[in-house]
């Protein structure tokens, strides 16, 4: 019986034992669910915690927070909360329920049920599974540990894609990433869906997160093509084609991911996300990448980067295809772009010299600081104000050309400088900057 319970992972295994133990003190039983006991058998790590309680799952999170001493959230229009333990692990909790679609690809009416019920209104029998923190039994109503055995995707009953039409992002997400197949019934339950045009009929928003979460997987372009076949991408825009170009852009994006994280580690994470979707549009014109970006809410940074990708055209991969380009017009072309953007362009212009400015970029001069301060301008006297931008700027130029290489060599330019009345040039232009982001 507890074969499942000694498979989780030891650093889950206290956190669990109090939730029981809270289960034990209200005399009422927890049941860990969904993707969390799927990947427990597939032998996949998940750290996502999710909870059902027969019975109010708010009040018992909150009871359990108590014992830790934590805080609880609550989502009550949901009726879920979340409780985020100190070692930073989180546990999700609800109360057992029912759901009632009032119309398809709308938000479910909620009423309270048993675990069988809860288990019934998921998505695939593989996530619909618990497994009980009392003995450690699995409960299986719908034959879910026989579909995870065969690598089967199926749904729990005909209505599911039509009632969550997410659903069928949601299949082709765990196909891939399992290699599982889905069933012959449930593949055709789907296709009816996509004929009705539930796709286009789910809440954009809904569909941001799905697709966010199919470009976060291993292998988005496994996931790309598979949806390509089923669906296309006209619940993006419609008329959206993805060519052979854009699958070879989206591998040279792959390499490019791989060699980021393989010789910057110490740099921020990617989103690596944002530079597949950039690969997914890249055959439209900025005004639909703007259209695209209001539909479906993407937030500020995210548009940026993906219109700055757009915007940087002609002269400016021009130059940087250049081997004479000086170093400060590299800085000034790319230090106002994102990783993501860089790498974007980086895959997409296979020119040697291009890639290489870049590597120069991001290896030599991305970050570039000079050593002196707004104090050693003041000790030379120069009042604060615009002016010390300008000076800055020029410094900064001059390192990146290797025209200074030390403090004292900064500060003896600032002084030429200073001799021969301020420097004329705007700090953009003394840079190199040109708008692009
Ligand atoms: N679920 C569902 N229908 C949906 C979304 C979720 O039935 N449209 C259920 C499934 O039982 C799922 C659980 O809610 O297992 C948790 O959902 P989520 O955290 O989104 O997915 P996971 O299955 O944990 O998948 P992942 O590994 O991608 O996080």
């Amino acid at each position: 019986m507890k074969k499942y319970l000694e498979k989780i992972p030891e650093e889950l295994q206290g956190l669990i034992n109090k939730v029981h133990n809270t289960a034990v003190r209200k005399n009422t039983e927890a049941y860990l669910v969904g993707g969390f006991v799927r990947d427990l058998i597939l032998g996949v790590k998940n750290l996502d915690l999710d909870i059902v309680i027969e019975g109010d799952g708010l009040k018992f999170a909150q009871d359990f927070a108590d014992s830790l001493g934590v805080k609880v959230t609550l989502h009550r229009q949901f009726g879920t909360a979340t409780v985020f333990a100190r070692s930073g692990l989180k546990i999700d909790f609800s109360s057992s329920r029912r759901e009632h679609y009032p119309s398809p690809a709308h938000l479910p009416l909620v009423e309270e049920g048993s675990l069988r019920d809860d288990l019934f209104r998921r998505d695939f029998t593989l996530n619909a599974m618990a497994i009980g923190l009392k003995d450690g039994r699995l409960v299986d109503y719908y034959g879910g540990l026989d579909d995870l055995r065969h690598k089967v995707i199926r749904v729990l009953h005909p209505l599911s894609f039509i009632d969550d039409p997410t659903r069928i992002f949601r299949a082709v997400r765990f196909e891939q990433r399992y290699d599982f197949k889905i069933e012959p019934r449930s593949l055709q339950l789907l296709k009816e869906a996509l004929r009705l045009g539930l796709l286009e009929r789910i809440h954009p928003h809904r569909t941001r997160t799905d697709l966010i979460l199919i470009l976060k997987e291993k292998d988005p372009i496994k996931e790309i093509k598979r949806i390509e076949k089923l669906a296309g991408f006209d619940f993006i825009l419609p008329q959206l084609k993805i060519s052979p170009k854009t699958y070879a852009f989206l591998k040279a994006i792959k390499r490019e991911i791989s060699y980021f994280h393989k010789n910057y580690t110490e740099r921020r994470p990617l989103d690596t996300w944002v530079i597949y979707l950039i690969g997914l549009l890249d055959v439209l014109e900025a005004k639909k990448i703007k259209k695209i970006c209001a539909k479906f809410g993407l937030r500020k940074g995210e548009k940026k980067r993906l219109l700055s990708y757009k915007r940087f055209q002609g002269r400016f991969i021009a130059d940087l295809s250049r081997a004479s380009i000086k170093p400060a017009r590299i800085f000034g072309l790319l230090e106002p772009l994102s990783y993501e953007t860089i790498l974007a362009l980086r895959a997409k212009y296979n020119n040697p010299v291009f890639k290489r400015n870049i590597t120069d970029f991001l290896d030599i001069y991305n970050g570039m600081r000079i050593s002196v301060s707004g104090n050693d301008l003041a000790g030379l006297g120069v009042l604060p104000g615009p002016r010390y931008r300008k000076i800055f700027t020029q410094v900064l130029k001059a390192k990146l050309n290797s025209q200074v290489r030390n403090k004292e060599e900064e500060l003896a330019l600032i002084k030429q400088l200073l001799r021969k009345g301020l420097p004329t040039l705007t700090a953009r232009q003394a840079s190199g900057r040109q708008g692009v982001d």
